[in-house]
Formats: C-alpha cells, sequence, structure tokens
C-alpha cells in the first residue's frame, strides 16, 4: 500500500502554515467521499478509523478498502489509528501497515502517559511510523461542569513541552476547549492558551472534535497553530440528513445506492467545504 507517515503531511502544513484533515472513516462511503473530495482540492489527507470503526468494518476491510482507494490516487494519503488505547491495539496497526497511529494516554496521570507514550514512539519510529498523543482532556459535550473544572482539564503548556520532549511524539493533540459529537451551543476556544503551547512547541499540534465548530474558529485556530484538524460528526450528520432527506421524498425507495450514493455525494461536497476552510487544496 502506498501510504506516507503522517509526520511528513503535518510538517510541512507546519512549515506553510495550513492544517490538513484527519477525517473518519465508518464505511465505504465514507472512505470514497472523503477520497474523492480530497482529491479534487488535491489536498494531502490522513484517513483515520477509530478503534470502533475498525471494529464495525473489520480490520482486513478496511484495509482493502484503504489499498484500493489509494492505488491510483495522485494525494498523499496516511492512515492513521485514531484514539488508540494500548500498545496492542497500536501494533496490530502498525503490523498492518497503518502509517500512523495515535496512543491516547490522556486519561493517564503525566508520568504514565509519558512512558506509555514513549515506549509507543520507540517501536513506532523504529519502523518509520508517525505518533500523536493527546495532553490534557478533551470535555464532554455536557456543559454542567463549572469553568474551573473544564479549564482544568485543558492541556498545560509547560507539561506540554515536558511531554514532546520525553517522548518525541510527531504530533499533539490538545484540550483548548472542544468536545467531540455535537455541541450544545458554540464552543468556547482557549486561543490564548494555543497560541502559548505552540510558542514553546513547534511541532504540529492537532484539534479534536471541530465538528460544529464555527468556521472562523477553526481558522483561527489554524493561524495560531494547529496543523490537524479532526472531523468525523460533520460527515456523518451530513451523509444521515442527506439520507432521510430522500426517505422523507419517496416511501418507495428501497434501493441502497439510491440513498446511500447521494450520502457519498454529501460527504464529498463537506469535505472539500472543510478544505477550503482548512487551508489544505493544492498542497498534494
Ligand atoms: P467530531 O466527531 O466531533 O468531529 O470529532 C472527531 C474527532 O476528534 C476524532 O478524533
Amino acid at each position: 500500500m502506498k501510504l506516507v507517515p503522517m509526520a511528513e503531511i503535518l510538517n510541512k502544513a507546519n512549515d506553510e502554515g495550513y492544517a490538513v484533515g484527519g477525517f473518519n472513516i465508518n464505511n465505504l462511503e465514507f472512505l470514497q467521499g472523503i477520497i474523492w473530495g480530497a482529491e479534487e482540492k488535491n489536498s494531502p489527507l490522513i484517513l483515520q478509523t477509530s478503534e470502533g470503526a475498525i471494529k464495525y468494518i473489520g480490520m482486513d476491510y478496511v484495509l482493502g478498502m484503504v489499498e484500493a482507494a489509494v492505488k491510483n490516487t495522485h494525494i498523499p494519503v496516511a492512515l492513521h489509528l485514531d484514539h488508540g488505547s494500548s500498545f496492542e491495539v497500536v501494533m496490530k496497526c502498525i503490523r498492518n501497515g497503518y502509517s500512523s497511529v495515535m496512543f491516547d494516554g490522556s486519561h493517564y496521570p503525566l508520568a504514565e502517559n509519558i512512558e506509555q507514550t514513549r515506549k509507543i514512539v520507540e517501536a513506532a519510529h523504529a519502523v518509520g511510523v508517525s505518533v500523536e498523543a493527546e495532553l490534557g482532556r478533551l470535555g464532554g459535550t455536557e456543559d454542567d461542569i463549572s469553568v474551573d473544572e473544564r479549564e482544568a482539564a485543558f492541556t498545560d503548556p509547560d507539561e506540554a513541552v515536558e511531554f514532546v520532549e520525553k517522548t518525541g511524539v510527531d504530533a499533539l493533540a490538545i484540550a483548548i476547549g472542544t468536545a467531540h459529537g455535537v455541541y450544545k451551543g458554540d464552543p468556547e476556544l482557549d486561543f490564548e492558551r494555543l497560541k502559548t503551547i505552540k510558542e514553546k512547541l513547534n511541532i504540529p499540534l492537532v484539534l479534536h472534535g471541530a465538528s460544529g465548530v464555527p468556521l472562523e474558529d477553526v481558522k483561527k485556530a489554524i493561524s495560531l497553530g494547529i496543523n490537524k484538524v479532526n472531523i468525523n460528526t460533520d460527515f456523518q450528520q451530513a451523509f444521515t440528513a442527506k439520507v432521510r432527506e430522500l426517505f422523507a421524498s419517496d416511501e418507495e425507495l428501497y434501493d441502497p445506492r439510491k440513498y446511500c450514493g447521494p450520502g457519498r455525494e454529501a460527504i464529498k461536497a463537506k469535505v472539500m467545504e472543510k478544505i477550503d476552510v482548512l487551508g489544505s487544496a493544492n498542497k498534494a
């Protein structure tokens, strides 16, 4: 499989000041909608699978589909594990040809997160695979926690420096106010914190939970040093909205190609819109 290590894609983005999509795939329609959108925009692409998606699709099917997708593509593509939870899962993905992995030890105390991440970086780098890690805790979508509690979970800039020095990760996911899934209101991002982290640490930074974040805020975060923007929910919603619309307008509809095809087109259109915001068009 002709995959590119994520570090190659993100280091260029960091040097030139734009971001690349870490777009989650959940089935064939997602993969096709996403890669076709990126190809049309001539953009590099990070295709990512959560552990849940690997379980749903099956590892062999993920590999087969991605191999077919990248066989004739002209854009650089990385295949990345999103939120790997253990050394074993990470190793399984590396063994199967992933060009990048995330190890998420953000729920561990700092020293343990460092220790576990360091071991993974050592093994991954030995075979040319990139590593993303996370420091600080992403919010849930519930708003019933206090401001102090919310900020206590944000990434501490000095800890981020220590973490990167001791682990050697290629990219760092930081907590500055985003959350996975659907927001109740607009999220409030801590741009000052992002700016401080980037000043202390000039490596590619990752924004998780970017669905539903106002586009102006995403652009501002990129201008302050975010180089990878993770999106899943926005594509799920685009696909499902299209399918719902078709079901509502035609009760006789039963051929999956007649609703999954348009759903896939809706994902592709959303991908192209996101790539314009990220600034990665024509950077392939
Ligand atoms: P959203 O589903 O909120 O876009 O988050 C995706 C993500 O961060 C994957 O790691």
